[in-house]
């Protein structure tokens, strides 16, 4: 594989889960990468420091996604340490399930501000910054946006919309060499998901019963497609949602 040696990527999200496992297969594959975060700085420090003791690039960058003026300062931060982009992974996300008459505004808009409006406006940002060699930006979708669990329907509606968000963002920056693909796991064990309880409940079993391979994933799983994703081997794929669920429909 062509390998990111002296790109750089930012990877939202990335204290923990999915978002620290790509980071760390980008970093070992030789980019510089940024890790951003939103609470949980030891976290990021820790996915940083096992970079560095592996001889990768990193820093920590503290932002919440949800905001404007927060992804701005993610992205000058990146321009003032490391002075280029080549690859953005929009992986923040909040996982929560609600019963549906739990659900206020707060509760839409929380969900809405960072799996939509994130990756909307850090793609602006992302196109921005990317040089005449273009970039690659990768959207990642939760799998319940295809297949709703109970409590889900905020949170699956919110990622949804990043499939149309994909195709419409392919469209209008592959001219500029830029490609944009989705991604969507199946069930991965990360500490979110742990956190919600979803490795006690009936979904776990369902995932793994239904599932060819015979396991739920791991982040792993996800962060070698990933690295191939934002790599030029996957230089003629743009505007498609891959999934990567162990052979689950
Ligand atoms: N795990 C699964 O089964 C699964 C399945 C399908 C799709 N996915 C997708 O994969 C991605 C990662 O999921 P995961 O399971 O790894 O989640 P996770 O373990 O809960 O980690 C979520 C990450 O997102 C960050 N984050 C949350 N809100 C943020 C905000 N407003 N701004 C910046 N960062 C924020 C968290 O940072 P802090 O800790 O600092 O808050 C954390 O680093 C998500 O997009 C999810 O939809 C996961």
């Amino acid at each position: 594989m062509r390998k990111p040696q002296g790109k750089v990527a930012i990877v939202t999200g990335a204290s923990k889960g999915i978002g620290a496992s790509i980071a760390t297969h980008l970093a070992a594959e030789g980019a510089a990468v940024v890790v951003n975060y939103a609470t949980s700085k030891a976290g990021a420090d820790r996915v940083v420091s096992a970079m560095a003791t592996r001889g990768g690039k990193a820093i920590a960058v503290q932002a919440n996604v949800a905001h404007t003026a927060e992804i701005e300062r993610l992205f000058a931060a990146t321009e003032h340490v490391v002075g280029r982009l080549d690859m953005l992974v929009n992986n923040a996300a909040i996982i929560e399930f609600r019963p549906r008459e739990g659900i206020t505004e707060e509760h839409v808009y929380t969900p809405c501000n960072v799996h939509l409006l994130g990756p909307i406006f850090a793609t602006q940002h992302a196109v921005q910054h990317c040089g005449s060699e273009g970039g690659s930006i990768i959207n990642m979708r939760a799998a319940a946006s295809r297949g709703p669990q109970p409590g889900g329907a905020v949170s699956s509606a919110s990622t949804g919309a990043l499939e149309s968000l994909t195709r419409a963002c392919a469209n209008e920056r592959g001219p500029h060499k830029i490609r944009v693909k989705a991604m969507r796991p199946g069930l991965v064990e990360t500490e979110g998901v742990r956190a919600a309880g979803v490795m006690e409940s009936p979904e776990r079993t369902y995932s793994t019963s239904r599932a060819p391979c015979g396991r739920i994933g791991q982040p792993s799983d996800i962060a070698m497609v990933a690295v191939f994703l934002a790599s030029s081997d996957s230089g003629w794929i743009t505007g498609e949602t891959l999934r990567v669920q162990g052979g689950v429909r």
